[in-house]
């Protein structure tokens, strides 16, 4: 029956926000909560694996985000490899393959190599691609992109015309998110209302839903929630129905 039929975004992405009120809320120390919002995680993961969407992208640690605390920046990355350790298994028996995007010079050679081992043993896992934004910023990213084609005309003089040619689905292709699809849904939680640098390129047609509930209390439900109000949506792309 066409009514009965669910449509799911074939690429959902979530700004996980909320982590440090929550943990205050209960007289915690901030940490506390980014170590909650693990278990968001994994439970988002398993729904996104359930309801059938193919890519699932997490927005983990932003450029800006390098300018917290010292500590709270170390446990952060601390609490992204005893993860990575823990869930790997996980990973495996439900198929999923994972990915971590983001400027990875900024971070250290045994995380680095950490995210290199979990990438290579999932690569060919084909149920759900997990994608993790570690150390993104979309100006970072079409900045990158830009560099590389300066590099590439510097070495390569005589491909001007060729790449003053490029379209825009090409320029795509020298962003990070390359083999990644555009975000069909941006879910961002805890109340904020903005993007704070993240895909500004790969957004541009996405859908938006803005939730109070903050990261460590988004759970199965309110994953379920978020792809019901996206399957109400009308997208319309600048054109006439
Ligand atoms: C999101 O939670 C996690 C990261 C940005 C790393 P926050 O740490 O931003 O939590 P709030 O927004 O301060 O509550
Ligand atoms: C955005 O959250 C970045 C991540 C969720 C990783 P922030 O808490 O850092 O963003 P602002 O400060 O509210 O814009
Ligand atoms: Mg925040």
């Amino acid at each position: 029956m066409e009514e009965d039929k669910k449509i799911i975004p074939r690429h959902v992405s979530i700004i996980m926000d909320g982590n440090g009120r929550w943990a205050c809320e209960r007289g915690k120390e901030r940490v506390f909560g980014h170590a909650a919002g693990v278990e968001s995680v994994r439970a988002c993961t398993e729904a996104a694996v359930e309801e059938g969407v193919k890519y699932l992208s997490l927005f983990a640690f932003s450029e800006e985000n390098w300018g917290r605390p010292e500590d709270e920046v170390h446990t952060l990355m601390e609490l992204m490899v005893k993860a990575m350790k823990e869930e790997l298994p996980t990973l495996m028996k439900n198929d999923v393959r994972f990915v971590v995007l983001g400027n990875r010079g900024r971070l250290s050679d045994s995380l680095n190599a950490m995210i290199d081992d979990c990438m290579q043993t999932t690569a060919s896992n084909g149920r759900l691609t997990l994608v993790v934004f570690l150390s993104y910023s979309g100006k970072w990213d079409i900045l990158q992109a830009a560099k590389g084609l300066l590099e590439e005309l510097a070495g390569h003089p005589e491909r001007k015309e060729e790449l003053l040619g490029m379209d825009i689905m090409e320029f795509g292709k020298r962003l990070v998110t390359a083999d990644i699809p555009d975000p069909d849904l941006i879910i961002r939680t805890s109340g904020e209302c903005r993007l704070s640098n993240y895909m500004l390129w790969q957004a541009a047609y996405s859908e938006f839903i803005f939730t109070d509930v903050l990261w460590p209390d988004f759970r199965k439900p309110e994953f379920r929630a978020a792809l019901a109000e996206y399957a109400k949506r009308d997208r319309r792309y600048g054109k006439v129905k």
